[in-house]
């Protein structure tokens, strides 16, 4: 690093450099000073901060790190927010509008955010917050910009619901108030996952048990929570919306009717909660599996209606079709299988950040997690296909999903995807065995992504494609967590 570099190290910093796996495992000053990793373009970056009082920091900095871009840390009141462009195919780039560029996107974050009412994560009455009440002030400061991505920083109020200011191709993450320890996933979790994958082979009940999935009632289950089915009362399931603590609610008690204990879990002021549900093991054991989808969703820019039928409502249908077999057919485990719906995924993976940090706290013993967001949708023409993350997740985790693919849903094509990341991503980054399954190989192709439009019943909604996923996932529980009947 240049001389000019060194001599501003001391102050409060950011750092943006290119994501280094390398960097990232070991126990230095920029794996301890972690804001998460970003999608820039088609490369991935890391986000950390310099600490003030360390000098081996300094040192690390000074030595270690050849290509970094800095800024100073945001002031007092506001918070970073990192903004991409997400990855979609060309195709539907091209069709979109002129406010799809860096500039006017970020003069539009010169607008006020609309009023919402929120859910207390106190527990209390439920609050409303309003641009004059909460004090949001316009105007942001860059920190980092590329053609592809930008770290901003702006009023923290604000900060929590940007997104909805935003074109549908660009999404906004909140980055953690405080850095946070990137653990990295220990050998001990990948051998176990790796001797998993290694015995796996065909089990004829496996293949019946994940076959028990119903389309008829995953057609029925979506269009509650889309609201195509008026009398569910939902009409936005975004994370400040009324809709989405009814879909909640809703979402606990479909489950716990197939034999789990399920909790609301709060995690941040104005957000719908986590719906976290478990089924305790039928031995003594703290080993845990966890499957999940978000049910929060995006709309277009100045709609109320966020119906999330794809992005994820079709995730959140799979993950509650796998528990109505559970249900129906009374399915044991041999370790603990918990089911989390995620809330605030939109604002950039705040449920799940949340919910992965207690677990780490707790001290969990996660075996793996498999997260499913937007499996639903098929290109017209394109076969059946399954996703998989090419860069944030656990390799081992990914390969045992695509040999089980492979296995119980064989009409499926497993490809690499570079939709980069979802609430898989928060695991992952806490040292827990996690990937992600998504709806097609390569880029986003969804037309409707974060659109008012995003409904079950259109063309490429495809309920054959969500079932294969949602097999996949069921099956992975299966063979990862052992069952009797
Ligand atoms: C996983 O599937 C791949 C591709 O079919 C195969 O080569 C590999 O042997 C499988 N791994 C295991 C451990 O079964
Ligand atoms: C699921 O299994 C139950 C009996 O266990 C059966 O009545 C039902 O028809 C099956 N459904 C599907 C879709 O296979
Ligand atoms: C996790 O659970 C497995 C299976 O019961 C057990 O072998 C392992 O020791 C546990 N690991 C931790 C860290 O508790
Ligand atoms: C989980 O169980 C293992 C034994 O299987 C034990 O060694 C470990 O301490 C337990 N972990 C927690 C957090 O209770
Ligand atoms: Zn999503």
């Amino acid at each position: 690093m240049s001389a000019a570099v060194k001599a501003v190290l001391p102050l409060g910093l950011l750092f943006v450099v290119p994501f280094n796996p390398t960097l990232l495992s070991d126990n230095n000053c920029f794996s301890r000073n972690f804001y998460g990793n970003y999608r820039d373009g088609d490369s991935t970056v890391s986000v950390t901060v310099a600490r003030l009082d360390d000098a081996a920091c300094t040192e690390f900095w000074s030595n270690e790190v050849d290509e970094a871009s800095l800024s100073a840390a945001p002031e007092a009141g506001r918070s970073a927010v990192w903004l991409e462009r997400a990855a979609m195919e060309e195709g539907l780039v091209s069709e979109s509008t002129a406010s799809d560029t860096l500039d006017d996107l970020l003069e539009s974050l010169n607008r006020p955010v609309q009023e919402y009412r929120g859910y207390d994560s106190a527990g209390g009455e439920e609050i409303v917050l309003k641009s004059e009440e909460s004090g949001l002030q316009p105007g942001y400061t860059v920190h980092y910009r590329t053609e592809h991505a930008a770290l901003v920083s702006l009023d923290s109020g604000k900060a929590l619901a940007v997104d909805t200011l935003l074109p549908p191709f660009w999404k906004s993450k909140l980055l953690p108030s405080t850095p946070v320890s990137y653990i990295p996933v220990p050998d001990s979790a990948t051998d176990a996952v790796r001797s998993i994958l290694s015995d796996l082979k065909f089990d004829p009940v496996v293949a019946s048990i994940v076959g028990n999935i119903s389309i008829p009632q995953i057609k029925k289950d979506i269009r509650h929570l889309t609201g195509e089915d008026e009398s569910s009362g939902i009409i936005s399931r975004h994370s400040f919306s009324d809709g989405a603590i009814v879909a909640a609610e809703w979402l606990k008690a479909r489950v716990e009717e197939t034999g789990a204990s399920c909790t609301l879990a709060p995690f941040l002021t104005g957000f719908a909660p986590n719906v976290i549900c478990r089924y305790e093991a039928v031995e003594e054991t703290n080993a845990t599996v966890l499957i999940s989808g978000h049910y929060d969703s995006r709309g277009s820019f100045g709609s109320t209606r966020a119906p999330g039928g794809d992005d994820d409502g079709s995730g959140t249908v799979g993950v509650l079709s796998i528990a109505r077999v559970i249900g129906r057919k009374g399915v044991k485990f041999h370790s603990n299988v918990e089911l989390a719906f995620f809330a605030g995924e939109e604002q950039g993976l705040l449920g799940s950040r949340a919910y992965a940090r207690e677990l780490r706290e707790a001290g969990a013993n996660l075996t793996l997690m498999v997260q499913a967001d937007m499996t639903a949708y098929r290109a017209p023409g394109e076969p059946l296909q399954l996703g998989l993350p090419a860069r944030i997740g656990t390799p081992e985790v990914t390969q045992l999903v695509a040999n089980i693919s492979a296995i119980y849903s064989p009409e499926l094509h497993v490809g690499i995807t570079t939709a980069c990341c979802s609430d898989h991503q928060s695991f992952h980054e806490q040292g827990f065995p996690a990937t992600q399954v998504f709806e097609r190989a390569g880029s986003i192709a969804d037309p409707m992504y974060h659109n008012s439009g995003d409904l079950s019943d259109r063309e490429g909604y495809d309920f054959e494609q969500l079932f294969a996923i949602a097999k996949v996932q069921f099956a992975t529980v299966l063979h990862t967590a052992g069952y009797e009947l």
